[in-house]
């Protein structure tokens, strides 16, 4: 719900500084930035508007450790309340240029603009009704002594690079040959790529589409069309006709390494909200059990499942406890893609890296075990398993299959991409994930 902006014109910079403040003060408290988003903006926001904070809020996320020093070196004083904090590192960013901000063309503005625009925030705010001589007084601080804006900044790798420092040294110590490679990619703004629905149109038919539509775009995997500029949801040629639909090349590989055949048992493990049971689907005429244990989220997977012309049995439960919801007869084959850090995803996800803990990955990687084992035991003799996660954390890849492997005497491990590292360029572009491919010895 929007909240109150007293004085700040509907179209303004002020008033999307403001709302960028209180979403990313609700990230600083652990909330999950489209969530946050979409607390705190209402159905009344004008969509430029929203499109604004967007943009600032993901931004932000993106150049939050560069941010946080430059307040830390231009402030006197700590900011109180917190949200005096929040609305100094969104105006941060967005002086803060050539950061790497990714806040897009729409939000370029004169220098003394923000610091107005900013200060109008805090006059215009009950909580912050204090604090504009002091934004004020930072912000023009930062923008009298460049030189030492550029020196505060990049004192510690993590801060230049904008990730926490524990998630750097993780990544280094995993990739010491690339991880630096690694994290620039995670900073990277994301590509809009799309799924070919298979059943209802060709790559080639689908790439004239969009050029009658003045887009462009290219083939990127079997099924993988990224366009050359990513358009909101609703401006995709086909969407809502179940052309198309939105997905990472990466996330389109599970589908191929699967190999289900028509009539055959599937059982799609982890699967809201349903990207990777869509695909499985166009592709062959399965019998599709799509289980999660939120069952909100599988209610994505029934819209996306409509959208596409699609059908599947959908269950809720926990995978690791089959005894709750399986009938008893076994699957032919299983996609586990299990919950993870979403370490592979950062791109589209910035918030990401200052949401997770340290001590989540050992957590998540016992759960990941946890499901794995049950679903061992619905998986027939002769059956596959594939293990996907969103993660680079060898803990939730390599570690968790070897273990996986060690724990199971009759599971036979096949070829697989095993960790695929995020990466863009002319003609490939993806997520990190990870795949492991394993036979039930009948
Ligand atoms: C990575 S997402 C799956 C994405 C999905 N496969 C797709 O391609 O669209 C992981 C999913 O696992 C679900 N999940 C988490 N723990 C689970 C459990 N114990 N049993 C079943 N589903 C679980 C979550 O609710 C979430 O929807």
């Amino acid at each position: 719900m929007s909240e109150p902006h007293a004085g700040l014109a509907p179209d303004s910079l002020g008033r999307v500084l403001l709302d960028a403040a209180r979403v990313c003060r609700a990230v600083r408290r652990g909330q999950a930035l489209p969530e946050a988003l979409k607390a705190h903006l209402g159905p009344g926001d004008e969509p430029s508007m929203r499109a604004a904070v967007q943009d600032l809020c993901y931004g932000t996320m993106r150049n939050r450790g560069r941010a946080d020093a430059l307040l830390g070196a231009f402030a006197r004083r700590a900011p109180s309340p917190p949200l005096l904090g929040e609305l100094l590192v969104v105006a941060l960013t967005l002086l803060d240029e050539p950061g790497p901000s990714g806040c897009g063309a729409r939000l370029r503005y004169a220098p003394f603009t923000v610091v107005d625009q900013a200060v109008a925030a805090a006059k215009a705010c009950t909580e912050l009704q204090r604090a504009p001589s002091f934004v004020n007084a930072v912000l023009r601080a930062f923008l009298r002594d460049p030189e030492r804006a550029r020196a505060a900044a990049p004192a510690a790798r993590a801060v230049e690079m904008n990730y926490p420092s524990w998630w750097v040294a993780r990544v280094r110590a995993a990739y010491p040959e690339n991880w630096s490679a690694i994290l620039a990619t995670g900073q990277e703004a994301p590509p809009l790529t799309l799924r070919v629905n298979c059943r209802r149109s060709t790559v080639a038919a689908y790439l004239d589409r969009l050029v009658a539509a003045g887009l462009g775009g290219g083939q990127i995997g079997p099924d993988a069309v990224r366009l050359d500029h990513p358009v909101p949801v609703a401006a995709i040629p086909g969407f809502h006709e179940g052309i198309v639909s939105v997905q990472d090349e990466a996330a389109q590989r599970a589908a191929g390494l699967l190999g289900a055949r028509a009539g055959e048992r599937i059982l799609d493990a982890c699967a809201a909200p349903g990207g990777k049971t869509c695909h499985i689907l166009e592709r062959a005429d399965v019998q599709m059990t799509a289980l999660d244990v939120d069952a909100l989220r599988l209610r994505r997977v029934a819209e996306n499942l409509g959208r596409l012309g699609l059908r599947s049995t959908l269950v809720t439960g926990h995978a690791a406890r089959p005894e709750t919801w399986w009938d008893g007869v076994p699957f032919d084959r299983i996609l586990a893609d299990l919950p993870c850090t979403a370490s592979g995803i950062v791109r589209r996800h910035p918030d990401i890296r200052w949401l997770r803990r340290a001590t989540d990955i050992a957590g998540l990687s016992r759960q990941q075990q946890h499901i794995l084992d049950g679903l061992w035991r619905v998986l027939a003799p002769g059956g596959k398993l594939l293990i996907v996660t969103c993660s680079i954390f060898p803990e939730e890849g390599h570690i968790l299959a070897r273990d996986f492997a060690g724990r199971h005497p009759d599971a036979a491990p096949q070829p697989s991409p095993g960790q695929l590292l995020p990466s863009s360029g002319p003609a490939t572009d993806h997520d990190g994930l990870f795949f492991g491919s394993f036979d039930k010895i009948a």
